[in-house]
């Protein structure tokens, strides 16, 4: 069978390394792809979110399979464009991806479905504003819409939370993103991800992960796409069975009775606290960094899988995991998560590779006159198998360690807060 794979990150390399081993894949192509999915892959030079051109490639391709990687084709309605044209594609339609591409939305199906999640107000006037500041005195304030995940302003008094919702109203900071905020009482905990797989009515829960979401080392600086992951997370051991029945259950049965039934992977960010918790977002899609140690452990057959989603018999199916942990550090580059560097030569790929259960995926790279080059704020995602998340650290680390770029920069304590003591 011939698939496509959607986007360019490290996630996709995942995705599109996956597929690679499956008994059923002949050809993968990869849309736009990185340096890292060109060496499985075919890259195909049209963006993520070129939905018709997209279309059309794959049906000039004879494509068997599309899988999405990023929300912005789902967005953009690349599910419904695919369908209507008959073609087999692996995601949400724009309807059902609201659940991450509206805040609010999200915010809706979760009281509908009794699903355990922050309380909240909707802001739409200053008066608004000023109601829920004095209201909840500390607030996670968040723009409505996607905002590459920095569209959330942590504030930890009534005045930070008037400056917050000033500062997400500035339109040419987050485009329309803005124009609606969300102001939720601020939680405290541990964060999890979530992730299962969906076929509409059934959901199969993944092996829980961690990100680390800040810049540098003890969650200090600024919040990025991730800079790290590993699975299993010890935050939610116990509590997957309740997460699965209070949080996916009832939200693939309100969807369903919208008329908009959930097709794809659907990601639960958690705070746990104890054995509580509560949903601070969903994702329509893998996250990434969490799709590198979350696939690194998938044993079934990934496009067995998708097609099961697809066909809505996920429940047929056995998803069946590795042994171990996985842990995945990123290598970001110097400047990020704000303006970075590129086109610097990468080192030392192939060394680490080289290296028992190491495999580098890459997040933004490119080919440049032989060489590997960053291309992009998180450069490489090294990720490592091990029988314990110790193990799987130590050897992500050791790997991290062969590699070279002018600027790179990583975080050293992925894993390390929850492992340091359990
Ligand atoms: P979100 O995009 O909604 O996941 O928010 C991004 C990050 O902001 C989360 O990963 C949390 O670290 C933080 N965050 C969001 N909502 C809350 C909340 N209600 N309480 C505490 N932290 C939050
Ligand atoms: N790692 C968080 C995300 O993919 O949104």
């Amino acid at each position: 069978m011939k698939v496509l794979v959607v986007g360019s990150g490290g996630r996709e390399h995942a995705i599109c390394w996956k597929f690679s081993q499956s008994r059923n894949v002949e050809r993968i192509f990869c849309a736009p792809g990185n340096a890292g999915t060109g060496t499985i892959a075919r890259n195909i030079q049209i963006a993520a979110d070129d939905v018709a051109g997209l279309a059309q490639f794959a049906e000039n391709e004879g494509i068997d399979l599309t899988f999405v990687g990023p929300e912005a084709p789902m967005e953009k309605g690349i599910t419904d464009e695919f369908n209507r044209r008959g073609l087999v594609i692996f995601g949400p339609s724009a309807a059902a991806a609201r659940l991450e591409t509206s805040k609010e939305f999200a915010k809706e199906v979760m009281a509908g479905a009794g699903v355990p999640t922050a309380r909240y107000e909707i802001v739409h006037t200053a008066d608004d504003a000023k109601r829920a500041a004095e209201h909840f005195g500390r607030a996670a304030v968040k723009a409505d819409g996607l905002a590459a995940g920095k569209g959330v302003i942590i504030c930890t008094s009534s005045s930070e939370i008037l400056d917050a919702v000033r500062t997400l109203k500035d339109q040419s900071l987050f485009g329309n993103a803005g124009d609606r905020i969300v102001v939720e009482e601020l939680l405290e905990g541990d964060e999890a991800s979530i992730l299962a797989f969906c076929d509409g009515k059934t959901a199969t829960i993944m092996v829980p992960s961690q990100d680390h979401k800040r810049i540098y080392d003890g969650d200090a600086g600024k919040n990025t796409g991730g800079m790290g992951a590993y699975a299993p997370t010890p935050v939610v051991q116990g509590l997957e069975k309740e997460i699965h029945d209070k949080v996916f259950v009832p939200v693939l049965r309100e969807m369903s009775r919208r008329g908009t039934p959930y097709v794809g992977v659907l990601y639960a960010g958690l705070m746990v606290n104890g054995s509580e918790f509560r949903v601070l977002e969903f994702n329509a899609r893998f996250g990434d960094p969490e799709a590198q140690p979350v696939l690194s452990l998938l044993e079934t057959d990934l496009l067995d899988i998708s097609q099961a989603c697809i066909d809505g018999r996920l429940g047929d199916i056995d998803i069946k995991w590795k042994a171990g942990a996985s842990c995945c550090v990123i290598a970001a580059s110097k400047g990020y998560p704000d303006r970075y560097e590129k086109g610097k030569i990468i080192e030392g790929i192939e060394d680490a590779q080289k290296l028992d259960s190491v495999v580098v995926f890459h997040s933004g790279t490119k080919t440049e006159g032989g060489n590997i080059v960053t291309d992009g704020g998180r450069v490489l995602g090294v990720t490592a198998t091990g029988a314990s998340i110790k193990e799987a650290i130590a050897s992500a680390y050791d790997g991290i360690k062969l590699i070279r770029f002018d600027g790179m920069h990583y975080r050293t304590d992925i894993g390390k807060a929850v492992t340091g003591r359990s």
